[in-house]
């Protein structure tokens, strides 16, 4: 009995390793995964660990922007920053969506994040003081997504790819009415000049830290890369932006609050001083600055919403209950 006990386990091994070569050679072969495939078990977790954060990272970055939809400048402003946080929320939405097809249910999701069990993006723990981090936001966090989210359309992962190329679509809009306001400012009085400096010197450096960590710390990189859900290391999309943005603040007659930094002019690439990874640990381990108001605020939202959830399930219920009458008359 215990020798065929064995050969099972055996055979069990070599039926999972066999599935699994086969799945890496559709990901080299850049097929695409769909919900209904196999997949390893470490796949599916990564995906959901990533899709989730993402997802929570859209939402909890509409509070930010979402707190200056009242005093903005304009009107102009206010249709197209209200314009902006809407879109945010919808990303969520198409996220927590893409999740779901792995087998995770939003309301665990949404959960893990209200219990402060779960990740969003380090960058969403900063307070929004003035109009111009508006602008920055808009410029700095929405071009740092970009450069970030633009990879992910091609992840091997259905749903995660398909998602982000609808997202990437609003993003841009995102950044360009961001560096707009920035422009404006830059090129208003001296006294918004130096607002838009103040937000550059409060936003640049924890931009580069949305990146991830540095790659020699990065515990997911190494497999996402294989699996093709990154194309780009941490590092690489960190360079990549710093080499596209810099210049975009010279335009603006900004100065970036780094003096290492320089353009090497062989590789074209800027060079940049040290980055807190000691601040980054400490946000991402939540003690990020609005930390506490931004999970009060999400949990708020999420009781004072019960009732629309209550009167969807109802209304979703009656309509099943109608369709199930009706199959049943036919
Ligand atoms: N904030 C919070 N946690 C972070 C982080 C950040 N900026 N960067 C990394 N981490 C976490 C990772 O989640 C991981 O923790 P975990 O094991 O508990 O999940 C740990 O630090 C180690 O980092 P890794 O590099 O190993 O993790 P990843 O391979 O997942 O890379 C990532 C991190 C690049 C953020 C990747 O998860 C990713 O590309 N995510 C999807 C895009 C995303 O979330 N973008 C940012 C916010 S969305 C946004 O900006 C919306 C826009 O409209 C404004």
């Amino acid at each position: 009995m215990y020798s065929q006990g064995l050969n099972q386990a055996e055979t069990d091994d070599t039926a999972d390793a066999t599935r699994a070569a086969r799945f890496q050679a559709r990901i080299d072969a850049e097929d695409k995964i769909e919900p209904n495939d196999w997949m390893p078990e470490a796949y599916r977790r990564t995906l959901i660990r990533q899709i989730s954060q993402h997802a929570h990272s859209e939402i909890v970055g509409m509070l930010p922007e979402g707190n200056w939809i009242t005093r903005a400048p304009s009107l102009r402003r206010k249709a197209a920053l209200l314009a902006k946080v809407q879109d945010e929320g919808g990303h969520g939405l198409y996220l927590y969506a893409a999740a779901e097809t792995l087998g995770a249910t939003r309301e665990e999701l949404v959960d893990q994040l209200l219990a402060g069990r779960a990740k969003y993006s380090s960058i969403f723990n900063y307070p929004t003081l003035t109009w111009a981090d508006i602008g920055a936001i808009g410029w700095l966090v929405d071009g740092a997504a970009i450069m970030n989210q633009i990879p992910l359309c091609r992840c091997s992962f259905g749903p995660y790819a398909r998602a982000m190329i609808r997202v990437c679509k609003e993003e841009s809009f995102h950044q360009r009415q961001g560096y707009e306001i920035m422009l404006t400012l830059c090129r208003g009085t001296p006294e918004q000049k130096a607002m838009a400096q103040d937000a550059l010197d409060r936003w640049w450096w924890p931009c580069l830290m949305m990146f991830g960590p540095p790659d020699t710390e990065s515990q997911h990189s190494d497999t996402s890369m294989k699996w093709k859900i990154k194309r780009f290391t941490n590092d690489g999309l960190r360079q990549k932006f710093i080499d596209a943005t810099v210049p975009q603040g010279h335009f603006l007659g900004l100065t970036f609050p780094d003096p290492e930094l320089r353009r090497d002019e062989a590789t074209g690439h800027w060079s940049h001083g040290p980055i807190d990874w000691e601040e980054f640990k400490r946000v991402v381990a939540g003690g990020g600055f609005c930390a506490a108001d931004r999970l009060a605020a999400r949990r708020k939202a999420h009781e004072e919403g019960e009732w629309v959830r209550e009167a969807a399930a109802a209304h979703a219920a009656k309509r099943a209950a109608k369709l199930a009458a009706s199959k049943e008359a036919a």
